[in-house]
């Protein structure tokens, strides 16, 4: 500490009544020492000050978590039922956002003298109520005027306010914590700033949404705030969630631009005519960038499974979170790449024939699918499709599928570690119920037309038809 003098300088010196004993000599000898060093480095003027105590400052901390981890498994449960392209792409974005400012909080909390069991079991019902209530928004314009104009506010004031409450050398750690959380803060309240604009110029009613913005701010301040410090008021009644407990949507939703299928697995039939000869390198890579567009399922389905085993296992929901993110990002990488390639992207039919079958299903199977047979099927053709691209000079192709083979390799190493949370059955066992359940969805949707019997697909034929 570069202090000026022997004197106290920091906050807490009014509150001092134990004499400070100097001795004469060596006073001066400082003095004099600090007299002759020569360097003057940047003054530290930071004071020890602050108004929590350890105790305190993780009780706040924990519900910051709690309202993270909470947001973050609110926005998986709506990825399906999100219809609009580019929102259903930013909530993949913020489901990660939510993730890391929770592990975040949960790493400084364990540091504060918390157990991270203890963390992780912590659960609030006057949170929860205010999160059911934000899930039973009516519209994806709802639910960000709930998660952005209400709730993510909420948060950044509470954080700002936390940062310059606690004390700024003791509990340093927390303020750069919660200043790393703010940085993802500022972009994504701004977007939805500008999302709901957007909704509103689009034609969505202004006052339903100023209703709904009013209603859930009245609730966050029935329970205090999000310290839950603050003093509380009336909540408004009635509740929706009451009325009508949320159940999250089961089928994949997309706006008008979109054309869609599902009663294929493959580009060509639905298409009913070829663009490239089957095989043919033209014919693979229009497949893969078709492939990495219509991945906007697969931010259905990882955001989704966040939400169906919620509270089963921290690391696995972060890991979730974090795959939903890189999948929306393969989706923008799908778009931009048609367009790259002369297209416009949204005359290339969508396939939601994997999302239509995952959507109501039980999540052990459907992560089964998309990780042990779609991520795993991308793996086993992703290096040949590289190696063509490169012999071609296919710079664009190379360069994205370079770093989808990255990714896809991170998620299928992730995903055997979060389907062991998800399910007790032994790999053999996992396989073939997750086969079965396909078949049984893909012949319903008229994918096959077998008579025969007892008919399960193959692997290959479900990597080839739902592929990833
Ligand atoms: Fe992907
Ligand atoms: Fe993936």
């Amino acid at each position: 500490m570069n202090t000026e003098s022997p004197k106290d300088t920091t906050g807490l010196s009014a509150q001092r009544t134990i004499p400070a004993i100097s001795f004469p000599h060596q006073l001066a000898a400082a003095v004099e020492r600090k007299r002759a060093y020569p360097y003057r480095f940047p003054r530290d003027t930071r004071q020890l000050r602050g108004k929590y105590s350890v105790a305190e400052n993780a009780r706040r901390l924990l519900r910051f978590f709690y309202f993270e981890r909470r947001l973050m498994q609110a926005l998986g449960a709506w990825t399906l039922s999100i219809p609009e392209f580019e929102v259903k792409l930013e909530t993949g974005r913020h489901i990660f956002y939510h993730a890391d400012a929770a592990r975040l909080l949960r790493e400084r909390l364990n540091e504060q003298e918390m157990r991270l069991r203890d963390v992780d079991g912590f659960r609030d019902a006057e949170i929860d109520r205010l999160i059911e209530e934000l899930l039973g928004a009516a519209s994806a314009g709802e639910l960000l005027v709930g998660m952005h104009q209400v709730i993510g506010p909420a948060l950044a004031t509470a954080y700002r306010h936390h940062v310059d409450d606690t004390d700024p050398l003791t509990d340093a750690p927390t303020i750069r914590c919660l200043r790393r959380i703010l940085t993802d803060y500022q972009p994504m309240l701004d977007w939805a700033e500008k999302a709901i604009a957007a909704y509103i110029e689009g034609g969505v009613p202004e006052p339903e949404l100023a209703l709904w913005r009013w209603h859930l701010q009245r609730l966050l301040a029935s329970i205090g705030g999000v310290t839950g410090s603050d003093a509380r008021t009336e909540p408004p009644a009635p509740l929706r969630s009451v009325a009508k407990p949320f159940a999250r949507g089961t089928v994949p939703l997309r706006d008008v631009r979109f054309d869609t299928f599902k009663n294929t697995g493959d580009y060509d039939t639905a298409d009913a005519r070829e663009r490239f000869p089957k095989d043919s390198y033209e014919n693979l890579r229009l497949r893969f960038i078709r492939t990495q567009r219509d991945e906007v399922d697969a931010i259905e389905a990882f955001g989704t499974f966040i939400w169906d085993i919620r509270f089963k296992d921290f690391q696995s929901e972060y890991s979730l979170a974090r795959i939903t993110w890189d999948e929306a990002r393969h989706t923008e990488i799908g778009h931009r790449a048609l367009m790259a390639c002369g297209y416009e992207p949204f005359e290339l039919r969508n396939r939601l024939t994997g999302s239509t079958c995952r959507g109501p299903m039980e999540p052990a199977f459907a992560m089964a699918e998309i990780n042990l047979f779609g991520e795993v099927g991308v793996l086993k053709t992703i290096n040949s499709l590289i190696d063509a691209a490169a012999e071609r000079n296919d710079a664009l192709l190379h360069h994205i599928s370079d770093f989808i083979r990255a990714d896809e390799r991170t998620h299928v190493r992730k995903g055997a570690d979060i389907i062991k949370v998800m399910t007790d059955l032994e790999a053999k066992a996992l396989e073939q119920r997750t086969r079965e359940l396909f078949t049984e969805c893909l012949v319903s949707l008229g994918a096959f037309q077998k008579d025969m019997d007892v008919f399960t697909v193959s692997r290959d034929d479900l990597e080839q038809l739902v592929g990833e």
